[in-house]
C-alpha cells in the first residue's frame, strides 16, 4: 500500500480508511467506482478485503502472483485475496491460533470464487509431499462435486451455491495441508421439485442428461432430453450458455474418482430416481390419487432398491400411528403431489449430506501419530437475500446474515479496542448499530418468531401459516423491527401484502410471505414413504434412511430449530478462531464486465454494513504503521533521521513529526506503532517525500550514471530488498522446522528410551550421553577431596567409573607434582604420625591440621617432666642419636636412641608419655615421664628421628614405669571431663583425661 499512496488520485486510495471524508457513502463508492475502471477490484478496510466481483478473467492469479504475496507483509503489496489468505497462514504459523476467513456478499458477489482461489493458493504456496499432494486434490477435487450436486444456476447468479459452506483445512507444523473439513448448512431442497422462471435444478441433474454416456443413460431408463422431466421444466431453461453441462460432468466424475468414490452406481440411481419420480403422474376419481403409469415404478422400484408395489401404496397413501395403531387413509390428488415432492427433497436432500459425510471421510487426517493440527477455516455462506416474493428459505439466510453481521461487529470492534490497549492509547468509544435486537426477534426462546413458528408446527388442531401470521402479531407486534399489513400505517400498508410480514433488517427491509412456512419448517415425511426407504438396498439410501428413526417416537426437530442449533455452533466455531474478512459486491445484475451499477452497490455498501466498518476503523485513527516501517520510509525527510537514526525507534519517530511540523492531536505515539488521525496529515508527508526523492544524493548519483534508469535501480534494490527478505524469512522457518523436528525425536526417543537401541531412540541416547559427558566436563571434582560426581545414564555407568577413577589420579598426580620439599617433610611426619595414632590415641585428630615445626623451643615450654609425680619444665631435644631432657641448658637426662627400650602412652587425649630405659642401666635416672602439649607431633618426630615408630605403645587403662632405683610406677589412665593430673591415694599418678577432644596443656 505505501507504495502506491501517491497513486491515489487516479486510482482511488487502497485503504477506505485513507478517505478524507470517510462517512461520506457517495465518497466511498466513488472510490471502489475508480478503482473497479482500472481494474483494481480489491480495497482494504483496514484488514478487511472488499473485492468488486470483475465478471471477467483478470490477470491477477497467476503463479507469479502467488509469489509475490507469500511471505509478504500486508501493507507492501496491492490488496489482493492472496495477501488475506497468506495473512491467515502465516499468523497460524507464527501465533498458532486458527484462523478463519469469512467471505460475504449476495448472491454472484463472487464468493465462492474467492474461496476457490484461497485453496488455490495455499495449494501451491503450502510445503507438499506425496501424502500432501493427495489431500491438496482431494481438497481442490471437492469443490466441483458439491458445486454440481448443491449449485444451480439462477437468475443472479450462473452457478450459485444453494447451501452455505463452512470448510476447515488442516494444517501440520510443517504448514502443509493435510486434512480437511466440511460443513453444510441449509440446502435449498425445494428447489429440487420446482424453480422460478429462468432458474434451473441442481446442476448435476443437467450434466448427467448432457454428458452421461448412451449406456448410462439407458439403464437408468433415462432420455437425452431435459424437457422430458417435469422437475427440470419449471424454469424453462435447461441450457445456459455460460455453461458446459458435458465438459462439467466429465469434471465431477474425475474428482469423485480422486476423492476415493466407489459408490458412483448407488449415487447416479438415486440422481435419476428423483428425475423419474418428478414424472410420476396421479389420477384418479372422486378425489383418491392413484398413479396412472407404472413405467416410471418399475424404474424406481430398481433405482432406489425398493418394492415396486409398497412403493406405489406410500405414494398414494398416508399412514399414521394413533394411540398405537396403524391408520392408512388414502392421500388426495395434491396430497399426493406434495408427497412425492416430499419425498423427492427428502431423498435428495439426504444423499447431498451424505456425499459431504464421504466427502469428509476422505479429507480426513488421519494420522495418529501427531494429532496437533492447526486450521484456517473457509466460510462460503449465502448472502443477504431480497426477492420480490420471499420466503423462508430468504427468512433463514437472512437470520443468518444478521448473525454474522453480529459476530463482525463484535469482533471488529473488539480487535481494534485490542490493539489501542496493546500500544497503550485510550478507546473513544463508538456508536453503532448493534442489531442483536433482530438476532432476539428471531431466535429468542419462546417469544421469538422461530419459536412461534415450532409451535404452530407441533400444536395440535387446525394451525395454518395463516394462525401463525396472527400469533406473530400476537406476540412480536410490538417490536420495532416487526411490522404486518394489519399493522403498518396507511402508507406501508400499501406495499405489503396481508400474507407477509416485514422484518427491518440491519440491511434494509424484507417482506416475508407466510405461505409454506409450516409445511418447510415441519419438513416431514409421511411415515409410509419413511418406512419404503428404510427397506432400500441402495448402499448409499440405507446409510440416509436409518431405520432407527422409524422407531424414535420423538418428533424430528423442525428445519428452523436445526438451523438456528447449526448457526449457533458456527458462531462457536467462529469465535474460537482470528478472523478475517473478504466482503463481495457484485457491481451488476447482468453478469457484465466493467459494468458499475451505484444503486445496486450502494444497496450492497449498506447491507454489507461496510461504512459502519469503516467508521469504527477510523473512530480514532485513519493510519497506523511500526515505528520501524514509517521511520524507514519517511526518514529522508528529517535531518536527525537521516540516513539512519542511531537511538529509539521511537524517538526517532517522534523526532520525524516534529520535525515535519505533526500537530499534538494529530497523531499519538503507541508501544510499537504510530497512529495518525487524518489522512491529509499522511498525504501531506507523502507529497513532501515525493519532492524530496529527486533531491536525494542517492538519486543524483544513480541518474548521473544510469540516466535513465534511476527509478529502475530504484524498485529493483526494493525488489532485491524483498527477495532478501525473503530468503531471511524462509531461513528462519528452516531453522523452526528443524527445531520442531528435533523436539518431536527428542520426545519419540524418550518414550523409547528404554528400548534397545532402534532409529526411534538412537537420537535421545546419543543425546543423553552427550549431555552427560558435557555436564561432567562442567562439574568435574576441583580437588581431590570433593567427592561429588553427576549420576551417569545406566549406559555409562561402567565409563563414569573408569573416568573418575581416571580423574581422581590425574588430580593426585598433578598434586604431586606442585608439592614442595618442605611440604613434602611435613607431609611424611604427617603420615607416620597418621600410622601410629590414627583411631588409636584420641587427641589425634587435633593434631592434624596443625602444622608440625622443627623447633618449639620457646618462653611457654611445651615440655615438662613428672619428676616425683611433680611437673617440672624441660626441653627435650632430638638429635641424630639420641633423646635429651635438659633444663634451661642443663643435661638432665640423655637417652641414646638404642637404648630407647619403648614408649608408652594412653590412647586417651592426655599429653603424658613415658621413655622406658633399661632398669639395669646405671647411666640411667629411670624411666622418663614427659608431659607435652604437642604429644602426636613430639613421639611422631622422637620416632622418626630414633627410627622408632614400632616401639610407641599406646595403652588402655594405666602404664607401668620404672623410676629410679628401680622403684616402680604406676599411671592410671581414667576418662573425665577435666584433665587432672594428681598422685592418687594407692600411691599411683592418676591422670583425668579430657573426654572432649580439646587437648590444652592443664596446670599440673
Ligand atoms: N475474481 C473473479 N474473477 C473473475 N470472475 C469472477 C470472480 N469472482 C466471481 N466471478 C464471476 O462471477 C460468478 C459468480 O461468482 P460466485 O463466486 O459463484 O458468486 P457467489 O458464490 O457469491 O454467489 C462466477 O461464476 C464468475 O463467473
Ligand atoms: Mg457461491
Amino acid at each position: 500500500m505505501e507504495s502506491a499512496l501517491t497513486a491515489r488520485d487516479r486510482v482511488g486510495v487502497q485503504d477506505f480508511v485513507l478517505l478524507e471524508n470517510f462517512t461520506s457513502e457517495a465518497a466511498f463508492i466513488e472510490n471502489l467506482r475508480k478503482r473497479f475502471k482500472e481494474n483494481l477490484i480489491y480495497t482494504y478496510i483496514g484488514s478487511v478485503l472488499v473485492s468488486v466481483n470483475p465478471y471477467k478473467d483478470l490477470e491477477i492469479y497467476t503463479k507469479n502472483h502467488m509469489e509475490r504475496y507469500r511471505g509478504v507483509n500486508f501493507y507492501e503489496v496491492s490488496p489482493h485475496i492472496y495477501a488475506v489468505a497468506d495473512n491467515s497462514y502465516r499468523s497460524m504459523r507464527t501465533e498458532r491460533k486458527d484462523q478463519c476467513i469469512l467471505i460475504s456478499g449476495e448472491s454472484g458477489a463472487g464468493k465462492t470464487e474467492a474461496s476457490k482461489k484461497i485453496l488455490q493458493y495455499y495449494a501451491v504456496t503450502c510445503p507438499a509431499s506425496e501424502q500432501v499432494q493427495t489431500v491438496k486434490d482431494r481438497l481442490l477435487q471437492s469443490n466441483p462435486v458439491l458445486e454440481a450436486f448443491g449449485n444451480a444456476k439462477t437468475l443472479r447468479n450462473d452457478n450459485s451455491s444453494r447451501f452455505g459452506k463452512y470448510m476447515d483445512i488442516q494444517f501440520d507444523f510443517k504448514g502443509a495441508p493435510v486434512g480437511g473439513h466440511i460443513i453444510n448448512y441449509l440446502l435449498e431442497k425445494s428447489r429440487v421439485v420446482h424453480q422460478n422462471h429462468g432458474e434451473r435444478n441442481f446442476h448435476i441433474f443437467y450434466q448427467m442428461m448432457e454428458g452421461g454416456e448412451e449406456d448410462l443413460l439407458r439403464r437408468l431408463g433415462l432420455e437425452r432430453n431435459p424437457q422430458q422431466y417435469q422437475y427440470l421444466v419449471k424454469g424453462n431453461c435447461p441450457k445456459v450458455s455460460s455453461i458446459n453441462d458435458r465438459s462439467d460432468w466429465k469434471v465431477v466424475r474425475k474428482a469423485l474418482t480422486v476423492i476415493g468414490f466407489n459408490e458412483d452406481e448407488e449415487l447416479l440411481n438415486i440422481i435419476a430416481s428423483v428425475l423419474h419420480l418428478g414424472n410420476v403422474q396421479y389420477g384418479g376419481e372422486d378425489g383418491i390419487a392413484c398413479i396412472t403409469s407404472d413405467t416410471q415404478i418399475k424404474y424406481l422400484a430398481r433405482l432406489l432398491a425398493v418394492n415396486g408395489s409398497v412403493l406405489t401404496e406410500a405414494l398414494t397413501h398416508k399412514k399414521i400411528i394413533a394411540k398405537g395403531e396403524e391408520l392408512v387413509s388414502p392421500l388426495n390428488l395434491e396430497q399426493a403431489s406434495s408427497a412425492r415432492d416430499a419425498l423427492s427433497k427428502a431423498v435428495y436432500g439426504r444423499t447431498f449430506t451424505w456425499l459431504v459425510n464421504k466427502i469428509n471421510a476422505s479429507l480426513a487426517y488421519t494420522d495418529d501419530s501427531y494429532k496437533n493440527y492447526s486450521v484456517i477455516g473457509l466460510l462460503d455462506i449465502y448472502g443477504f437475500e431480497v426477492f420480490q416474493n420471499n420466503s423462508f428459505e430468504q427468512f433463514c439466510i437472512n437470520y443468518c446474515n444478521e448473525k454474522l453481521q453480529q459476530l463482525f461487529i463484535e469482533l471488529t470492534l473488539k480487535s481494534e479496542q485490542d490493539e489501542y490497549e496493546a500500544e497503550g492509547i485510550t478507546w473513544e468509544p463508538v456508536q453503532y448499530f448493534n442489531n442483536k435486537i433482530i438476532c432476539d426477534l428471531v431466535e429468542e426462546k419462546f417469544k421469538g418468531i422461530i419459536s412461534i413458528l415450532d409451535e404452530e408446527c407441533l400444536r395440535p388442531g387446525d394451525a395454518s401459516d395463516l394462525t401463525f401470521l396472527e400469533k406473530l402479531e400476537d406476540i412480536v407486534g410490538g417490536h420495532p423491527h416487526f411490522i404486518t399489513h394489519k399493522l403498518a400505517d396507511g402508507k406501508t400498508r400499501k406495499v405489503m401484502g396481508r400474507e407477509e410480514f416485514r422484518l427491518l433488517h440491519y440491511a434494509g427491509e424484507v417482506n416475508y410471505n407466510i405461505n409454506g412456512f409450516l409445511d418447510k419448517n415441519n419438513d416431514l415425511l409421511f411415515r409410509n414413504l419413511k418406512e419404503v426407504m428404510c427397506m432400500s438396498e441402495n448402499k448409499i439410501l440405507r446409510q440416509c434412511f436409518d431405520r432407527e428413526e422409524l422407531s424414535d417416537k420423538k418428533r424430528p426437530e423442525t428445519a428452523a430449530t436445526q438451523f438456528k442449533a447449526s448457526l449457533a455452533k458456527l458462531m462457536e466455531i467462529l469465535m474460537s478462531k482470528e478472523p478475517s474478512y473478504v466482503r463481495c459486491i457484485k457491481p451488476n445484475d447482468s453478469k457484465q464486465a466493467a459494468r458499475f451499477d451505484e444503486v445496486l452497490i450502494r444497496h450492497q455498501v449498506k447491507y454489507l454494513g461496510l461504512m459502519e466498518n469503516l467508521r469504527v476503523r477510523r473512530a480514532g485513527f485513519a493510519y497506523r504503521r511500526r515505528y520501524e516501517v514509517f521511520l524507514q520510509r519517511y526518514k529522508s525527510l528529517c535531518p536527525d533521521t537521516w540516513p539512519n537514526w542511531q537511538g529509539k525507534l521511537s524517538d526517532g519517530v517522534s523526532t520525524l513529526v516534529k520535525h515535519l511540523g505533526y500537530k499534538p492531536e494529530e497523531y499519538k505515539l503507541g508501544r510499537s506503532k504510530i497512529f495518525i488521525r487524518f489522512p491529509k496529515t499522511l498525504f501531506a508527508t507523502e507529497d513532501a517525500l515525493e519532492t524530496r526523492k529527486h533531491s536525494l544524493g542517492e538519486t543524483d548519483y544513480l541518474t548521473f550514471i544510469f540516466p535513465q534508469n534511476w527509478a529502475f535501480l530504484l524498485s529493483f534494490s526494493i525488489t532485491m530488498q524483498a527477495c532478501w527478505r525473503g530468503v531471511l524469512a524462509r531461513r528462519r522457518a528452516q531453522r523452526r522446522r528443524q527445531a520442531v523436528d528435533t523436539v518431536r525425536r527428542f520426545i519419540k526417543g524418550f518414550i523409547y528410551r528404554h528400548k534397545e537401541r532402534c532409529p526411534e531412540n538412537e537420537y535421545f541416547l546419543d543425546y543423553v550421553r552427550y549431555s552427560f559427558l558435557m555436564n561432567l566436563h562442567r562439574n568435574l571434582p576441583k580437588n581431590v577431596l570433593d567427592k561429588s560426581w553427576p549420576t551417569p545414564p545406566a549406559a555409562l555407568a561402567e565409563a563414569s567409573e573408569h573416568l573418575r577413577t581416571l580423574c581422581m589420579q590425574n588430580m593426585v598426580w598433578s598434586y604431586c607434582k606442585k608439592i614442595s620439599p618442605e611440604w613434602k617433610h611435613q607431609l611424611e611426619q604427617k603420615m607416620v604420625a597418621s600410622e601410629m595414632f590414627k583411631d588409636k590415641k584420641d587427641n589425634y585428630p587435633q593434631s592434624v591440621p596443625k602444622l608440625f615445626v622443627s623447633t618449639r623451643l620457646s618462653k611457654i615450654n611445651p615440655i615438662k617432666a613428672l619428676k616425683g609425680y611433680k611437673a617440672r619444665p624441660r626441653q627435650l631435644l632430638l638429635t641424630g642419636s639420641s633423646a635429651i631432657v635438659t633444663e634451661e641448658g642443663k643435661l638432665k637426662q640423655r637417652i641414646d636412641y638404642a637404648a630407647l627400650k619403648g614408649v608408652s602412652v594412653s590412647s586417651l587425649s592426655d599429653g603424658l608419655f613415658v621413655l622406658h630405659v633399661p632398669s639395669d642401666d646405671n647411666k640411667q635416672k629411670g624411666d622418663v615421664v614427659l608431659q607435652s602439649d604437642h604429644v602426636i607431633e613430639t613421639l611422631t618426630k622422637l620416632a622418626i628421628c630414633g627410627d622408632k615408630v614400632n616401639v610407641i605403645n599406646i595403652n588402655q587403662g594405666s602404664i607401668t614405669f620404672t623410676a629410679a632405683q628401680g622403684k616402680e610406677g604406676i599411671i592410671d589412665f581414667t576418662p573425665g571431663s577435666e584433665l587432672l593430673v594428681a598422685k592418687a591415694k594407692n600411691g599411683h599418678l592418676s591422670v583425668v583425661s579430657l573426654n572432649n577432644l580439646l587437648f590444652t596443656l592443664a596446670s599440673v
